[in-house]
């Protein structure tokens, strides 16, 4: 199952909206006979790859796959059905599928077949490995993920707003990664005015983001702005109050960006759920915040971080009005703060990257 946990993610940025699924056929002494991932979003399951590149082997063999077995028709027809007829012994499944329309009938079919079916190995990655497209199908949002930069005494920017750069050029490399799995990138009016950023992946990723602005009266954006510059390079959507003047959006639509008006909350902002709903609406999976510390904050405030990615620079830049990442309310007492999970560190050069998930409840 390891091993088919370490192929599956060969399919991220590719499979989205589907999960990233992967499986291994091997002898019941654990011997690998083939492996199979999910590739790309319309093509083969991870079984059915495995399953085709063992031919025969697959005869009274065992199949190791991380999610449980489709059981209806999509993009591809059940693999249960190729599973059942590849004549395995055993079938070791990861986690159940929590899509409604599998939810174990999968496994169920396996079992009504006479197959024997373990269910759990591995679950708690298999799981993880499942998060965004979990949250996607039971949320009906994507997971989103948090990502900043900051000195070593917690600064985002300097007191003044300056802000580039606070991490190395290899720090950024990574970002531009990130952006280039992601579906869509969201920053908020206080950035676009501040460092005018482009927020491409470069070079190109497997996925070209949408590039959403948060920004209530929809005034950050002008002809000249990098963002609506770079138009050919991807989309922009700017999220504006339901409010704002039909001058202001006809102004913001003839700079050919999507506009998108939003509920507001009391205190006039923009609703992030409803963002948040709206690119679930379009099968947004994962998205990457790349803001400032007030959309960071009510974000943070709105429990809608699902996973950090913080890069530390070893500089101190101090100031009591320099910003630090997560402004907003903030927790009141220490036993609210939520813990992190899945916490991994990385050096890149002299900087160092901590990511993690956010755990809820
Ligand atoms: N080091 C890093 O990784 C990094 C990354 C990005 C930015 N920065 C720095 O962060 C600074 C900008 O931060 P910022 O906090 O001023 O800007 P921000 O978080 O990017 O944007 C904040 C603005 O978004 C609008 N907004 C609309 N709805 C909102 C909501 N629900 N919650 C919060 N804001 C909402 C508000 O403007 P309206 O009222 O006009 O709508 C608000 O002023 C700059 O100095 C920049 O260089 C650093």
């Amino acid at each position: 199952m390891q091993v088919a946990l370490q192929y599956a993610r060969h399919g991220e940025g590719h499979v989205e909206p589907n999960p990233m699924v992967g499986a291994v056929v091997a002898t019941a002494d654990g011997a690998i006979i083939s492996i199979g991932y999910h590739q790309q979003f319309g093509d083969a399951h991870a079984e059915l790859n495995a399953i085709q590149a063992a031919g025969l082997d697959t005869l009274g063999n065992d199949l190791y796959v991380t999610l449980e077995p489709c059981c209806h028709f999509g993009k591809t027809p059940p693999c249960v059905d190729a599973v059942i007829q590849a004549g395995f012994r055993r079938v070791f499944v990861g986690c159940q599928d929590p899509a409604p329309h599998v939810a174990g009938q999968g496994i169920e079919r396996l079992r009504a077949a006479g197959l024997q079916v373990t269910v759990g190995v591995c679950e708690s990655q298999s799981r993880r490995l499942i998060a965004p497209f979990e949250m996607l199908m039971l949320q009906r949002r994507p997971w989103i993920h948090a990502k900043w930069a900051m000195t070593l005494d917690g600064r985002i920017a300097s007191r003044t707003g300056h802000s580039k750069w606070i991490s190395s050029d290899a720090s950024r490399a990574v970002v531009h990664q990130l952006r280039g799995r992601m579906d869509a990138v969201i920053t908020g009016a206080g950035t676009v005015r501040c460092d005018d950023p482009l927020l491409t992946a470069r070079p190109r990723g497997a996925r070209i983001p949408l590039r959403v602005v948060i920004d209530a009266d929809g005034s950050s954006l002008h002809a000249d702005t990098k963002l609506v510059k770079s138009l050919s390079q991807g989309a922009v959507l700017v999220c504006v109050a339901d409010h704002i003047s039909g001058k202001q959006i006809e102004r913001l639509k003839s700079l050919e960006v999507e506009v998108l008006p939003c509920a507001v909350t009391k205190l006039g902002r923009i609703d992030l759920h409803a963002v948040m709903a709206e690119l679930g609406r379009r099968d947004c999976t994962n998205v990457l915040t790349e803001a400032g510390s007030e959309i960071l904050g009510s974000l943070f405030d709105s429990s809608l971080i699902d996973e950090v990615h913080i890069f530390i620079a070893p500089r101190l830049t101090g100031g009591s009005s320099a910003l630090g990442p997560l402004g907003g309310l903030g927790r009141d007492s220490i036993p609210k703060i939520p813990n992190v999970q899945h916490l991994r560190h990385t050096s890149i050069g002299d900087d160092l990257l901590i990511e993690a998930d956010i755990r809820r409840g």
